[in-house]
């Protein structure tokens, strides 16, 4: 087998079965940036109506550098993962304060820009600018590791850097890198699936190591994960004169800069009683004396790293001195609809509306 045979039918093969995506349209470095940040860990059938709308509202570079991050944000609502929004726009600052605007087409230059790591680098490079760059993202670590069968866990350096060396030589016959590129991720997303691969449509089975040894199934090997870090939190909810007491979250970290009904971590909780105690406490940092209602409703996030498992609770207000700050807010029903919540807390503002309405639940004190 040469590698002219595997670059020629997997491209006879995209050819005639390659999805009409948006961003295969486009050759615009910063547009196909905004589609292979969107792309990353999230699927192609949820991005899409994103792509559309975030290069409707920031249709270049500039539009995106000069966006405020209320407007950024709210633009990415829904797809998760914030902090690849505001790399993406302070990449794209970067861009025009030391590029003029000219999205690099070095791997060297586009790997200090933030939120650009390996994957992201390479696909710019070969998709914008047709230039023989391996992109290496999960996809293409399976179908590379399937069909040498590679038994060393995929996250090994030594690993990616294998398959790296293979996807070059199989871009190396024809001039055509963006579409091997493409091509790599659609057959991983469309053939070559994590489980139950459809080696039949595949345009590689013949050259398929794991395949003809019938262990396609079990590959590729991964390191044990560890299970994520059970964190217990403690959240109020408290809702004077039709308006609830939000939070910003601090500008670095998980959920950076989003919003939050005012919550605390309990790693020192063992009681429900020091719970309580904690919650209280952190509302008098806010200047708001409370005591707690009733327990309401509880809720388990998984994020990647962290389960946050929360406990929701009605607080009634004793005392309240005015506290707004740029990170704590009284807002009423359409404000609340107007700020960016982190995920879980999104789904508890869905089921304040749902249970008290207009937020009629306690007049001031
Ligand atoms: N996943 C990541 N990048 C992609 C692309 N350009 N097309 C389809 N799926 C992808």
């Amino acid at each position: 087998m040469s590698d002219g045979e595997l670059t020629h039918s997997l491209l006879e093969w995209y050819d005639r079965i390659r999805r009409d995506l948006p961003w295969r349209a486009e050759t615009d470095p910063y547009r196909i940036w905004v589609s292979e940040i969107m792309l990353q860990q999230t699927r192609v059938e949820t991005v899409i109506p994103y792509y559309h709308r975030f290069l409707r509202l920031f249709p270049d570079m500039r539009a995106l550098a000069d966006a405020q991050e209320e407007d950024l944000l709210a633009a990415w609502q829904g797809l998760g993962y914030y902090s690849r929004a505001r790399n993406l726009q302070q990449g794209v600052r970067e861009v025009m304060s030391l590029y003029g605007g000219q999205a690099p087409d070095s791997r060297e230059a586009l790997l200090s820009l933030p939120g650009i790591g390996d994957y992201t680098a390479g696909a710019i490079l070969s998709i914008a600018h047709n230039k023989p760059e391996p992109a290496v993202d999960g996809n293409v670590l399976r179908v590379f590791s399937r069909l040498m069968q590679i038994e060393e866990p995929i996250e090994r350096p030594q690993t990616r850097r294998l398959i790296e060396a293979a996807v070059r030589a199989v871009m190396e016959p024809v001039h055509r890198y963006g579409d091997i590129t493409q091509a790599l991720m659609e057959l991983g997303a469309l053939v070559c699936i994590p489980r139950n691969p459809r080696c039949q449509e595949c345009p590689w089975t013949k050259f398929c190591i794991a395949c003809k040894n019938q262990v396609q199934g079990s590959l590729p090997k991964k390191k044990i994960q560890e299970p994520p870090r059970v964190v217990e939190i403690y959240t109020g909810i408290l809702i004077v004169d039709r308006k609830v007491l939000a939070m910003k979250r601090p500008p670095k970290g998980l959920l950076a800069s989003m919003w939050e009904f005012p919550s605390i971590e309990g790693k020192t909780a063992n009681t429900e009683t020091e719970g309580d105690q904690l919650l209280c406490r952190r509302f008098r940092d806010m200047g708001v004396e409370i005591s707690i209602d009733s327990a309401w409703r509880s809720l388990t996030h998984v994020f990647s790293h962290r389960e946050w498992r929360m406990r929701i609770f009605l607080c009634q207000a004793m005392e309240v001195n005015g506290i707004t700050t740029d990170d704590t807010r009284w807002m009423d029903r359409k404000q609340m609809s107007e700020v960016s919540w982190a995920g879980p807390h999104r789904k508890i503002a869905a089921w304040v509306f749902e249970e008290f309405g207009e937020l009629p639940l306690e007049k001031g004190t």
